[in-house]
Formats: C-alpha cells, sequence, structure tokens
C-alpha cells in the first residue's frame, strides 16, 4: 500500500501549497481517479507519489517504509522496480525507435529484452505505425500510447498515468482505461489523473485536488 502521511508541498521559494498536510492510502487494486483545475497539482502529486519530487513536509510510505527519504539511488532503484509512470506529454526519447521507447521501461529488469510483449502492447493500444520509427514522425496520441506501453512492460505493481487520454479519441481511450482498470484487476494499484470528469465519476476512488488540499 502506498500512503501519503501528513504530507505538503510547495515548490521551492514558492508561497502557495500545492499540497498541504493530506494523509491518504492508495490500495492494491484499486484505480483511484485525480481530478482538479489545471494548475491544482495534480501532476504534482503524481510526481509526489513516484519520488520525483520530495515532500517539503511529511512522507511517502510504501507498505511501512518511509520512501521518500530514501537517498536518490534506492529511490531509482524503487521506481525501476516497482513504478510504471505515464507523463501528461509522453515524453519519449526522441533519440530512439518507438520499440526501443517501450523496451526503454525493462532496462532495469534481468533477463533479455521482452521484445515480444512490446509488440503485443503497441498493437493491443492500437499503435499501427512501423516500430522503428522516431517519436517525431508519429502523432500526439499515438506518443501518448507508446509512453504508456513503456510504462505496462514491466507489469509495474504502481501505475502512475498523467491524463494517458488527454490526446485521444473515445474508443481509443476506452480500451487505455480498460486497459488500466485490467491492471489493477490483476493487483496494481493505478492512480490516474484526468479532466474526463464523466469518466472519473464512474470510480468509486475519486480524489479532487483543489486548494492544498486532496479529498
Ligand atoms: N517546477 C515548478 N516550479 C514552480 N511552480 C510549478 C512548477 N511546476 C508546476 N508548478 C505550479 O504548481 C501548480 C500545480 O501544477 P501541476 O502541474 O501539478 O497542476 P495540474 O493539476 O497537473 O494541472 P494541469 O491540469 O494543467 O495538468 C501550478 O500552479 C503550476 O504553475
Ligand atoms: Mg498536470
Amino acid at each position: 500500500m502506498i500512503s501519503l502521511n501528513d504530507l505538503s508541498f510547495r515548490y521551492h521559494d514558492e508561497q502557495s501549497w500545492i499540497i498541504r498536510n493530506e494523509s491518504h492510502d492508495f490500495h492494491p487494486g484499486t484505480v483511484t481517479v485525480l481530478t482538479g483545475v489545471s494548475g491544482s497539482g495534480k501532476s504534482t502529486l503524481l510526481y509526489l507519489l513516484a519520488l520525483m519530487l520530495s515532500p517539503t513536509g511529511g512522507r511517502v510510505l510504501d507498505s511501512g517504509d518511509v520512501v521518500s527519504r530514501w537517498p536518490d539511488f534506492r529511490r531509482a532503484q524503487w521506481r525501476a522496480e516497482r513504478i510504471g509512470f505515464v507523463f501528461q506529454d509522453a515524453v519519449l526519447d526522441q533519440s530512439r525507435s518507438i520499440i526501443d521507447n517501450v523496451l526503454e521501461g525493462s532496462l532495469f529488469r534481468p533477463g533479455p529484452p521482452p521484445i515480444e510483449r512490446a509488440h503485443d502492447l503497441l498493437e493491443k493500444f492500437g499503435v499501427q505505425v512501423d516500430p522503428l520509427r522516431k517519436p517525431g514522425e508519429i502523432s500526439g496520441g499515438q506518443a501518448q500510447r507508446v509512453a504508456l506501453c513503456r510504462a505496462l512492460i514491466n507489469s509495474p505493481s504502481l501505475v502512475l498515468a498523467d491524463e494517458p487520454t488527454g490526446n485521444l479519441d473515445s474508443d481509443t481511450a476506452d480500451i487505455v482505461w480498460d486497459a488500466l482498470e485490467e491492471a489493477a484487476t490483476k493487483g496494481a494499484t493505478v492512480i490516474v489523473a484526468t479532466h474526463d470528469r464523466i469518466r472519473a465519476s464512474k470510480y468509486q476512488h475519486q480524489l479532487i485536488v483543489e486548494n492544498g488540499r486532496i479529498g
């Protein structure tokens, strides 16, 4: 279980708190949806959960371990083993092919690269382009799905997805949401930031990020 414990965060010298003294548990096997107006702090919260940002106060725990206080190298190892992260704007390596971008998610995994699984994921999400193309040669929605494949390649136990359907038509978005639900059904903790209020309202675990509060 991933937990926020009395967590507070503000960026460097900024006055305003993005999150203020918030506590919350995220359980395995659930999809939690984060909503809130643009600029409210959804991405920031995901970065804190991924240990890419350090709390200004309070802590992030993984099954009771205070992971947010771990040294950098241990946090990086924890991220590689535990997390699949989908950035809001995909953030693919422009110098490498699509297939290599997907496989990048498995770099720290022992054994040969899971090439077949990478192709299966691209097919599942309908990325029907030459996998040797570079990210600059595909559409924004395709890039977003490549980022999702990269995040899911290791079947991570914690999936953090920032607007993973922002650039997608509704049928393709359905495929993505189904895959996120499937990951949760298999036991992952899934946390998704979205502006899709209608979709979010279908989920039992919904958090609104607003004025430093999540709830
Ligand atoms: N590196 C940074 N330094 C200072 N302020 C930042 C930084 N990154 C984000 N912010 C500010 O923090 C606030 C929260 O940003 P964040 O990106 O978490 O919002 P969001 O809810 O994800 O918004 P959106 O829906 O537009 O993606 C915003 O006011 C933003 O301007
Ligand atoms: Mg955001």
